[in-house]
């Protein structure tokens, strides 16, 4: 696959938002261009990028348009026109990974099926097609609560998930085709990023630890390594390794997990791509997510996912209140703490809550980064320069 890192192979991209630009950089490294397809012109990954296309990533044409223009298709984001990405494929673009695999999980319900069919433990689950049919059967005994719901298309973050513990939750139930899961009681939420090369060649990230604000209700930080008993890790990396395996995927394939109060754990779902959960890689493992997920998709050999020390990961947001042309205060502070290392995505814009970037905070053990992190966390505001009344 040597030939293909040639000075004019394109490498196209779907979307340029941060994981997108991430990407990009890692391509620079090599002798790849990079084009990227997303709807904004001033997404983080059109400065970096060898060539912006604007457009849509769920229009039909435009995606075609696009993929008619590189060597090989990735993706940033699995939300993808499907049809435009499988005609491509039937015309002998290279798409990687493959539509077959998007098409399973870009649906909740479908993806509940494949692991069901392949024997990956998930929560057990039903699929309804609307509101109604839910009440209906919440009527008749055959959901009982608590229950999760999710839509089984279009959701993200957390959007299009509502947990509804009881009756008095009833007015969170989403509208359209949903998968209903028994709620597992959940200790920790995992997550471990494999790769799959074409020679079937697998290897995962270190376990990442999700830790919970439990008052916002909202993962404050995400660590690495995690706290949980290497055994229970190693059976983690297992799974994983077995869900890729399963969708014969050639790519990078980031698994969420459950581990519950007895120990058990389940997959949650799968993201075909690089992840927040694989942030730290870029400063604390041998290879980033980034680099793996080159190598998988032009069939080198993985490289090495050995964790050369603890990270933390915290995600920068816009600060409550605040609406306007982004201000970063604290940052002269911040930079001057060991081990801290920013990433800004360029949103010129902060509004509250808003995703503006992620800071990786290394130390030689984890207690250190993460009281590194928490210093970080409460000295960096993100504000704008004109205050919202
Ligand atoms: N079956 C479940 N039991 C308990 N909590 C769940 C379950 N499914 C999802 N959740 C909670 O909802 C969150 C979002 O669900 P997820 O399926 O990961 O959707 P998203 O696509 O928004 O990430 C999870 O991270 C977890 O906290
Ligand atoms: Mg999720």
């Amino acid at each position: 696959m040597e030939n293909l890192v040639i000075s004019d192979f394109k490498l196209g991209i779907i979307a340029g938002g941060q994981l997108g630009k991430m990407l990009v950089l890692a391509a620079a490294n090599w002798d790849v261009k990079t084009l990227v397809l997303d709807r904004e012109d001033h997404c983080p990954a059109s400065d970096v990028c060898t060539r912006f296309v604007k457009g849509d990533p769920h229009s039909f044409e435009d995606v075609y348009n696009f993929g008619k223009q590189v060597d090989m298709l990735t993706f940033e984001i699995e939300s993808v026109n499907i049809e435009a990405v499988k005609k491509l494929k039937a015309e002998g673009i290279r798409i990687h990974p493959d539509p077959g695999a998007l098409e399973i999980i870009q649906d909740k319900g479908m993806q509940k099926h494949f692991y069901q069919k392949n024997r990956i433990p998930t929560a057990r689950f039903q699929i309804f097609e609307s509101e109604d049919s839910i009440k209906e059967a919440i009527g008749d005994g055959t959901i009982s609560f608590p229950f999760v719901q999710k839509l089984r298309t279009g959701g993200y973050d957390g959007r299009g998930v509502a947990v509804i513990k009881s009756p008095a939750d009833m007015h969170l139930l989403l509208k359209g085709a949903s998968v209903i899961e028994e709620k597992i009681q959940i200790a920790k939420e995992i997550s471990v990023i494999a790769a799959r090369n074409q020679r079937g060649e697998v290897r995962c990230f270190p376990v990442v630890e999700m830790v919970f604000n439990e008052e916002a209700n909202l993962v404050e930080k995400l660590i690495c390594p995690s706290s949980i008993d290497s055994e229970k890790q190693q059976e983690a990396i297992t799974l994983a390794t077995q869900v890729i395996e399963a969708f014969e995927l050639q790519g990078l394939l980031a698994v969420e997990m459950f581990l519950d109060k007895e120990e058990k754990i389940w997959v949650n779902e799968s993201a075909p791509r690089t992840h927040n959960s694989g942030h730290h890689t870029i400063e604390s493992v041998i290879t980033s997510q980034f680099e793996q997920q080159l190598r998988a998709i032009f069939n080198f050999s993985l490289g090495s996912t050995h964790l050369k020390l603890p990270a933390v990961m915290i995600n920068l947001l816009g600060e409550p209140g605040y609406e306007g042309d982004v201000k970063y205060e604290g940052l002269t502070e911040c930079m001057a703490i060991e081990g801290v290392k920013f990433h800004l995505y360029g949103k010129k814009i902060s509004k509250p809550y808003r995703k503006m970037g992620h800071a990786t905070i290394l130390g030689t053990t984890i207690e250190r980064a993460i009281e590194r992190a928490d210093i970080v966390k409460n000295q960096l505001k993100i504000t704008a320069w004109q205050k919202q009344s």
